[in-house]
């Protein structure tokens, strides 16, 4: 039974970080569109302009900022039905260029952003609500030039999955979803993913929306209840576990 079905008198409400682009933004409108209100986290405007969904700016990584700002919420957006995590950053690096400063940039907010965000969100999301963290394929093939990025990732999924144990009590799930190449506009931009696709053995790229609908259904748990802890893969073939 979804969240909506539960509460019939009351909109459910979804945080989702990253939500001002790409997949969090496509998420956002995902929910949306099914009546669900957004309280919207990013460092930067371009979350959907919509009374149902608020924007509170803020840096993930920043834990101080993060509590406070969660505390200014407006009523309507307090009380959570699920939490999404989907900001990250994915520059490249690899046994010559990694810094110091790059890999505490990358962990902190792929990894610790999501922890913090789930630590400080957890106590005002209903009991059998869902969580949902975004992996990425990188987190289980090696990828030339990931070195950092492909580790954050399989931080978050193993998280996930601990997360998932310590918040079973209250019958909340806590899943991931691991994309591969998603037709998003810095993807698109930078002209690498063209060069991978004929790799791909669906021969595409996922749409952002393709990502976005698998967030919503693991959320809902509307064939999805019995899932929890696991992070699943979506990458037209290209990695099959
Ligand atoms: N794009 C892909 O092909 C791909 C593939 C696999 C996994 N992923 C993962 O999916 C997620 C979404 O990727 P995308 O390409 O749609 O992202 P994107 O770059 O389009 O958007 C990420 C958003 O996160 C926000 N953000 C970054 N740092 C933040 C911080 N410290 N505090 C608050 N907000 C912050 C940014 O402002 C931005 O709006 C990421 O976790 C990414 O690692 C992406």
């Amino acid at each position: 039974m979804s969240p909506a079905a539960r509460n019939p008198d009351s909109q459910p409400v979804a945080l989702i970080t990253g939500a001002s682009n790409g997949m969090g933004r496509s998420t956002a409108l995902r929910f949306m569109e099914a009546g669900w209100k957004i309280l919207a986290l990013d460092l930067v405007k371009g979350a959907p302009e919509d009374p149902n969904c608020h924007l509170l700016q803020v840096d993930i990584t920043d834990e101080q900022a993060l509590a406070t700002g969660l505390a200014s919420v407006p009523e309507p957006f307090r009380g959570l039905n699920a939490i999404i995590n989907a900001a990250g950053i994915y520059p490249v690096s690899n046994l010559d260029t990694l810094t110091v400063d790059l890999y505490r940039r990358i962990f902190d907010i792929n990894v610790l952003g999501t922890l913090l965000v789930v630590k400080h969100a957890k106590d005002r999301l209903a009991d059998h609500g869902a969580i949902v963290n975004f992996s990425s394929i990188d987190a289980f093939i090696a990828v030339d030039n990931q070195v950092l990025y492909s580790a954050s990732k399989a931080a978050v999924s193993n998280a996930t999955k601990t997360m998932a144990m310590e918040l079973s009590p209250r019958g909340i799930r806590v899943n991931g979803v691991a994309p591969g190449w998603v037709r998003t506009a810095q993807n698109i931009a930078n002209g690498r993913m063209e060069r991978f696709l004929p790799s791909v053995p669906l021969r595409r790229a996922a749409e952002p929306e393709e990502i976005a609908e698998l967030v919503y259904w693991l959320t809902t748990g509307e064939g999805s209840r019995y899932i929890t802890g696991e992070t699943i893969v979506t990458s037209g073939g290209l990695y099959m576990r």
